[in-house]
This record gives structure tokens, C-alpha cells and sequence, in this order.
């Protein structure tokens, strides 16, 4: 299977999961030629450079922090929105700078993380049986019949703001947003009077004084682009495919005309893309279509995943073993990470396969209370990664990122923590996300700091 020939669209002869069926399809047709004609949202060089970065922490010379919402929404489409979810990565990536004394890759779940898998087709409420909400790339969250029916236009809507959210982003991370200089700045008010704040002024104060250090000695923001600019990536989950083979690109710089060859292909709506839990199967579209795109990738492994089951994956998806091409993204839950990992690790160090080993505590620690809201505890989400660490450390391996669903609005979603939020706080209309619940600011600020223990 591996060697058989790979096209965009080849995928479409696989089994498709959580793809919908659309009604009009001379519209689907027509939006996909539409987006087909439009500019790319990333150029391949900078996936390239994501997959390097990557490659330094498969190594164990750098550290991957990935987050974001769990769904963007066309409806909280603001630049606040956008600024406080970078700034909350920017500073828990300073914290794990100083933790792990590493570099840290930062990538968002932004700008096209619209698709969500569903593990029910149809939801119930008050008798009235409806398709799922699939993300607003798909339908719409509103419950009513002609909101859940799958429209193509709003991948058109999804590609404009995510090229809107982008270009505000690039402008943050490049234009002084992100200077070092900043990094009080950044601390957000609504934390300000927790522990979380007290000690990450501490932190940015040792970072005045190294740059003051670094100043005298002549290594200044003017001189250095690392002080004045930060890197920072984009990630989704590459679901919906008519998108994403819309706006996959052969890279010309690539090319080689001599035989005949136009370049490789990437898929330019991110830089990286992963598979999902629900749509990993090996013969299956996402696969298939993932495999032939040159992006770094992600690929979820849950707790039904076996050592054989992930040997034949990595076949198919990083055959030439190119470090920083595949993250294994571990999303087991609290109870189920110290069984499930440890024979995936020794099948991956036996076959001598390079990954980067990240660690999900989101979506394998999700409950629903009485209430019907459904949440995520604090003390599970910190718990996973600290026995998804202990686990590598045991193994010899490296547990190289984490991977949240986080907000750096003062939501609230997720329980504990030193706020100690509970279930009545979830009905006080804090509780915003239209799929799964989120860390907010304190509670990823807090839990950086954990990690770092
Ligand atoms: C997600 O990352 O939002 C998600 C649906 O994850 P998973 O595929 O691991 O369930
Ligand atoms: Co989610």
C-alpha cells in the first residue's frame, strides 16, 4: 500500500470517516475550485523549517509546546480572541524555556482548526433528533435543521479567517508583539492575583536581567531577531479533506524540470497536520492522504492503539524514517497512559523509528458531570503528562512536547487547579467552547509551571 502511487485525490477511493456527505455537490465542486485558485495560507519553506525544528526535539534538543481551542469558531472571530491565545503560548513557552533549558517549538491549534470528529452522527435534545455539530468549517452549531445540514461555502469563510488570523499572528510574532522586552506585558490581568502571576514575574525579572546581561555584552534586540521575533507555527487537524486538498501545493522550489518533476506536494493550509483518533485508520482517506504531503505530521494514539498497529502506520506515513516528520501524539488518559505506552515505545526504539513523542492529557481525561456539562480535571491533565514522563524516563525514551486545549481567556471549563474551580462554577456562564472544554489562561500558566518540576 505504502508504494502505491499518491495523488490529492486519491484518498477519495478509501474509506472516508466523519467526511460529510453534501447534498449540493456542483457547489462543492465549485467552492474547491474556487479555493483551489486562491493563495496558500503557508509557503512550504516554513513547514520545512517546523519539520527541522521538530527533527531537534525527536532528538532530545528541543521541546514542543502545542495548544489552542479545541474548535474556532466563525463566531468568536476578534483580534482579542487571537492575541490572548499567542500570549498565553508565549508565556508558558518562556516558563518551559526556563524549565527545560531548552528551545521550544510553538505551534498553535489555529488558523483552520474548524473540523470536528464526532463519535455520535446525531444528537438528541428534548426529543428532537439532529445531525452532530462538526465544526463551523462543516455546520452549524445551532440546533436546528438547516444549521446541522454540511454547507461547502463555509470552507471558503474558514479559509478567510484563517488567512486573516494568520497574517494577524505573523504581525505578532515579527513585528515586536513577541520581543522579549515584552515579557511582563504579556502576563494578562485577570491573573494577576494569583500565585501563577507572583511567580512568573519572577521569571520574566531573571529574563530583564539576562537581557540587560546580554545588552552590555552587545547582543541586543537590533543585532539578534531570537530577542525582537518569535517563531511560531500553525497545526490542525487535516479532517475535512475537500479543503485540504484544495489548498495543497506542488512547491516549485522543489522541482527538478530535468526529469519532469514539478515539486513536492504540501498541504499549505498549516504547517503541520495530524490525524485524529477517530480517522487513523492505515487503508483509510486521512492516511492516505497525509502520506503523500510533505508537511511534518501528527498522528493521535489512543488507548486501543497496538505496538503492530503502530509500526504499520509509521510505515505508510514516514517510510524514509526522516526525523521530525512524524509526532506521535499520545492521548490516552490519566488511568490508561502507564499500561498503554510503555509497549509503544519499546516497539518504536526496537524498529529504531524517530518520532517526537508528545503527550495529549486532554482528550482521554474528558467527563460529563450531572449537569450535562462536559469538563476536564486539572489534577488528571497534570497527571497524565507527569506519567507520560516518568514512563519515558523509565524507558530510556524522550517525552518530547505536550499537546493542550487552552484559551487565554478567563473561561471556565476545565476543574481545579489553584483556583480550585468546580462543578457549580462551570453554570456561572463562564463555560464558552463549542466542543471540548479548555485550560484557560491560570489554569495553562499554573500547569506550565508544574511541568517544569
Ligand atoms: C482533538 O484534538 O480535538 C480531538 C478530537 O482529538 P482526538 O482525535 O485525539 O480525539
Ligand atoms: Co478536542
Amino acid at each position: 500500500m505504502k508504494n502505491a502511487k499518491w495523488a490529492p485525490g486519491s484518498w477519495r477511493k478509501r474509506p472516508q470517516h466523519q467526511i460529510p456527505v453534501y447534498a449540493d455537490q456542483a457547489k462543492l465542486e465549485q467552492v474547491e475550485a474556487t479555493l483551489a485558485g486562491y493563495p496558500p495560507l503557508v509557503f512550504a519553506g516554513e513547514a520545512r523549517q517546523l519539520k527541522s525544528r521538530l527533527a531537534q526535539v525527536a532528538a532530545g534538543k528541543a521541546f514542543l509546546l502545542q495548544g489552542g481551542d479545541c474548535a474556532e469558531s466563525f463566531g468568536d472571530f476578534r483580534a482579542n480572541s487571537i492575541r490572548d491565545n499567542f500570549r498565553i503560548l508565549l508565556q508558558m513557552a518562556v516558563v518551559l524555556t526556563f524549565g527545560t533549558k531548552l528551545p521550544v517549538v510553538k505551534v498553535g491549534r489555529v488558523a483552520g482548526q474548524f473540523a470536528k470528529p464526532r463519535s455520535n452522527d446525531l444528537e438528541t435534545r428534548d426529543g428532537v433528533t439532529l445531525p452532530s455539530y462538526r465544526g463551523d468549517i462543516i455546520n452549524g452549531f445551532e440546533f436546528t435543521a438547516a444549521s446541522r445540514i454540511p454547507q461547502p461555502e463555509r470552507m471558503e469563510r474558514a479559509y478567510v479567517q484563517s488567512a486573516s488570523t494568520l497574517n494577524l499572528l505573523r504581525a505578532f510574532a515579527q513585528g515586536g508583539y513577541a520581543d522579549l522586552h515584552h515579557v511582563h506585558s504579556w502576563n494578562l490581568s485577570f491573573v494577576k492575583n494569583s500565585p501563577e502571576n507572583a511567580h512568573y514575574e519572577q521569571i520574566a525579572k531573571r529574563l530583564d536581567e539576562t537581557l540587560a546581561f546580554m545588552a552590555s555584552i552587545g547582543i541586543t534586540r537590533e543585532n539578534t531577531p531570537q530577542i525582537r521575533e518569535s517563531e511560531f507555527y500553525t497545526s490542525h487537524e487535516a479532517l475535512l479533506l475537500h479543503y485540504e486538498q484544495a489548498l495543497t501545493r506542488q512547491d516549485s522550489t522543489t522541482a527538478r524540470p530535468e526529469e519532469g518533476y514539478e515539486g513536492d506536494y504540501y498541504d499549505c493550509s498549516a504547517h503541520m497536520l495530524w490525524i485524529g483518533e477517530r480517522t487513523r485508520r492505515p487503508d483509510g482517506a486521512h492516511v492516505e492522504f497525509l502520506r503523500g504531503v510533505k508537511n511534518p505530521i501528527g498522528l493521535k494514539c489512543g488507548p486501543e492503539m497496538t505496538p503492530d498497529d503502530l509500526i504499520r502506520l509509521i510505515d505508510v506515513l514516514n517510510p524514509e524514517n526522516e526525523p521530525g516528520r512524524l509526532t506521535l501524539i499520545s492521548r490516552m488518559g490519566f488511568d490508561k497512559v502507564e499500561k498503554q505506552v510503555p509497549p509503544l515505545i519499546r516497539q518504536v526504539q526496537k524498529e529504531g523509528r524517530s518520532v517526537v513523542w508528545c503527550c495529549d492529557p486532554m482528550h482521554g481525561n474528558t467527563v460529563t458531570t450531572e449537569n450535562g456539562y462536559k469538563t476536564r480535571h486539572f489534577s488528571r491533565i497534570l497527571g497524565e503528562v507527569q506519567k507520560f514522563s516518568a514512563v519515558h524516563k523509565a524507558e530510556g525514551s524522550y517525552a518530547g512536547g505536550v499537546h493542550f486545549e487552552l484559551t487565554g481567556r478567563d473561561v471556565v471549563e476545565c476543574l481545579g487547579g489553584d483556583q480550585a474551580l468546580t462543578e457549580t462554577h462551570l453554570a456561572q456562564g463562564l463555560y464558552e467552547t463549542l466542543c471540548d472544554p479548555r485550560l484557560n489562561a491560570t489554569q495553562a500558566l499554573e500547569l506550565a509551571f508544574q511541568l517544569c518540576k
